[in-house]
């Protein structure tokens, strides 16, 4: 005779499988293979200087002889003033906090700003929450930006050598987020 199978033999499988589950959403753990198809990357449009790909996210552009977009250039600097001191220099992560330049490409926009505004904690291991810091905010689309064209490799570690100059439009937004 065929019994269904008890709620707390269910419940037993479930709690087995969980830790696996929730490592397999480590964005950062996540290998990143820049010849892979990754559709929210290539650039679909520019706005003065700023960059989206087809899913209006913004993206890096990154110009034959090696010149940054403005973003992807001023993403390094805040990068490396708020963020590599737990992340690692060049997005490459530290025994700390994980390796965000493959979270940048593997998580979705939304949910990379949501992690920097609120923050995050699992056990002992924190993300600070950097919803009023305007250094961060004002800035988040430059730290995205940098760290996706890390993730992808489409610029090397350290200070990017050649870079677009700044539009209109990115100083107007600029002056207007920092008052
Ligand atoms: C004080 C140390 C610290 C600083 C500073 C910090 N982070 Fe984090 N961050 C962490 C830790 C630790 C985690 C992992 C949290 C967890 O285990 O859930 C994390 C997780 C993240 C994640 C999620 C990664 C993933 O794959 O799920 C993102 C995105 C992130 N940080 C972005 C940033 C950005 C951008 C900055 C700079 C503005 C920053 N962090 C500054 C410690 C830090």
């Amino acid at each position: 005779m065929k019994r269904a199978a008890s709620p707390l033999y269910v419940a037993a499988i479930l709690a087995l499988c969980l830790p696996a589950a929730v490592s397999a959403q480590s964005w950062s753990d996540q290998a990143v293979d820049p010849a892979a198809d990754h559709p929210e990357v290539p650039v679909s449009y520019e706005d003065d200087g700023r960059y989206y790909s087809e899913d209006d996210s913004p993206t890096f552009n990154i110009g034959d002889d090696g010149t940054v977009d403005w973003l992807t250039f001023s993403g390094f600097r805040r990068y490396h003033s708020e963020c590599h001191v737990c992340h690692g220099p060049d997005g490459e992560g530290s025994s700390y906090a994980p390796r965000i330049k493959n979270s940048a490409v593997n998580m979705d926009y939304y949910a990379f700003v949501d992690t920097v505004v609120n923050g995050r904690q699992n056990g002992n291991s924190v993300m600070p929450h950097f919803g009023d810091n305007k250094n961060v905010m004002c800035y988040l689309d430059d730290i995205y930006v940098y760290l996706k064209a890390r993730g992808m490799e489409a610029v090397p570690r350290g200070r990017p050598a050649k870079k677009a100059t700044k539009s209109d439009l990115i100083a107007e937004t600029e002056n207007a987020c920092m008052g």
